[in-house]
């Protein structure tokens, strides 16, 4: 599986892709706007400079809802950098330019799916990545991994190519299913990644090993 880096904060970036795991970087206009990213060139520079840092798939989410809009905004923004992949949300339009996307050659990930019938539009339509919002389920009481795990089920038996990016996800565990599940890519704000880290036991168990290794010492 896949991690990338669900924040468009700089500084995070950089702290996740220094552990080493890091295979690519989702945004999305609110997580832009968080960091007082303001204006076309600012959002563009911004792209650009998260595509220098990582070595990977950078998701870029277009704001246009209408077919011509977002092919041209997709285009646009897929001209930053060859890593850009254009996020195109699960509408009638998005599906439509998506198509398009995939005939055009460009990279995609279909956004804002909350269904197994919009992840086989999407799958159907060619996109590249499908982002199922777990978090946002669980929010309104249902399992969101549960869809995670029917997507999974329905591409394997039907063949689609399209990989499931867990999308939404709040803590280490959602990460831990996502992995059990088959999903293909988990992305994950940082301190859920930094979570997969703790254990009290090996906490206790280097303290002990630190402890005993000073007996060592001459
Ligand atoms: O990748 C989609 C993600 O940014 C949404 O997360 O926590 O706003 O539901 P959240």
């Amino acid at each position: 599986m896949k991690f990338f880096i669900d924040t468009a904060n700089l500084a995070q970036i950089k702290e996740a892709n220094e552990l080493g795991i890091l295979d690519g970087v989702t945004t999305n206009p609110s997580l832009m706007a968080k960091e007082g990213i303001k204006g076309e060139e600012a959002v563009r520079n911004h792209y650009k400079t998260i595509c220098e840092l990582v070595n990977g798939d950078i998701s870029a989410e277009v704001i246009s809802t209408d077919f011509n809009g977002i092919v041209e905004e997709g285009k646009s923004l897929a001209a930053i950098h060859p890593n850009i992949v254009v996020k195109v949300p699960m509408i009638k339009d998005g599906v439509k330019a998506l198509k398009w996307f995939t005939d055009n050659g460009i990279k995609t990930n279909c956004t804002l799916v909350f269904s197994a019938g919009q992840a086989i539009l999407a799958a159907k339509a060619g996109a590249t990545y499908v982002s199922p919002f777990v978090g946002r389920i669980d929010d309104g009481n249902w399992d969101g991994m549960e869809l995670v795990g029917q997507i999974a089920q329905i591409y394997s038996l039907q063949g689609f190519k399209t990989q499931i990016l867990a999308a939404s996800i709040r803590s280490s565990l959602h990460i831990v299913r996502a992995a059990e599940l088959g999903a293909d890519v988990c992305t994950c704000p940082l301190e859920p990644i930094l979570g997969l880290l703790k254990h009290p036991l090996t906490d206790i168990g280097l303290a002990k090993f630190l402890e005993d290794a000073k007996k060592m010492k001459q």
